[in-house]
């Protein structure tokens, strides 16, 4: 469980976040919008203990993250996995090397268990056979992946996703979508998912919240959100997303499969 209460950041003067307050369930991953530069990447940084805030908190499974320093904070960032915006691997490991970094870094697994985790978590995120590939020798969509295999090797309790498809084409980003939806369902962890994928971040996310001037201007369902009467959210969430909506018997059949 994730709780933000009252968070407050400025920087020179610039009030980024001005006393935002939201909670998120636990097993519950919900994606938040909101215009460029609006503070999506600062939250973010807060809950992972990266940021501190002017004023608030955030409180993940009790532990009030903005106070906690030293050991206590390291544990807790080691539940913890973060997709960063432009998720980048270290460009002079292969794929392999990559994935089983957190794992060196964190654990005290043997080199034998290593091997397997890592294995099966690129098998995972369809990337059998690259393991010992440089990040200069794959795709976009794939450096994605085995970004993702790397948060996840760890078996975080909460991710945070920033961004995971920007700069992807559509295809490959929808497919970083459902990859991440997959993970979910086999590993339910608490997360959040920064995206403009609008509306298709929806058809894996039970909640949405929007961020507008520091706050949180509009929270619900997919279907709350594109019916919404706020003009801020309307003309963020747009008429793609009321499409999608005339689409939904289709697509929740298909989900099933
Ligand atoms: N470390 C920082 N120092 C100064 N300003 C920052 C810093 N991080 C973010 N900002 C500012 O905070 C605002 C929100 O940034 P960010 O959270 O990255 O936006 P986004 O919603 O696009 O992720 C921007 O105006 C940005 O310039
Ligand atoms: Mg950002």
């Amino acid at each position: 469980m994730i709780e933000v209460e009252n968070l407050h950041k400025s920087f020179d003067g610039n009030k980024v976040l001005r006393g935002l307050s939201i909670k998120i369930k636990k097993g519950e991953v919900i994606a938040l919008i909101g215009g460029s530069g609006c503070g999506k990447s600062v939250l973010l940084k807060h809950m992972a203990g990266l940021m501190r805030p002017d004023q608030g908190h955030v409180i993940i499974d009790g532990n009030n993250v903005s106070t906690l320093k030293g050991k206590k904070l390291t544990t807790l960032r080691e539940g913890l996995g973060f997709l960063f915006q432009g998720g980048a691997l270290f460009d002079s490991m292969t794929v392999f090397e990559n994935v089983a970094f957190p794992l060196k870094e964190k654990t005290r697994l043997s080199d034998k268990l290593i091997d397997e985790r890592v294995f099966h978590e690129l098998e995972n995120v369809g990337l059998s056979g690259s393991e010992h590939k440089y990040p200069s020798q794959i795709s976009g969509g794939m450096v994605k992946r085995a970004a993702l295999a790397r948060s996840l090797v760890t078996d975080p309790e909460t991710m945070l996703f920033d961004e995971p498809t920007t700069g992807l084409d559509p295809v490959i980003g929808l497919s970083i979508l459902n990859l991440i939806s997959s993970c979910h369902r086999r590993l339910s962890f608490t997360g959040i998912i920064v995206t403009h994928e609008i509306p298709r971040v929806f058809e894996i996310v039970g909640r949405v919240a929007m961020l507008h001037d520091g706050v949180v201007r509009a929270e619900g369902s997919p279907k709350e959100m594109i019916s919404s009467s706020d003009p801020v959210v309307r003309s963020f969430v747009g008429e793609d997303a009321e499409a999608w909506s005339l689409c939904e018997p289709e697509r929740s059949g298909s989900q099933d499969q």
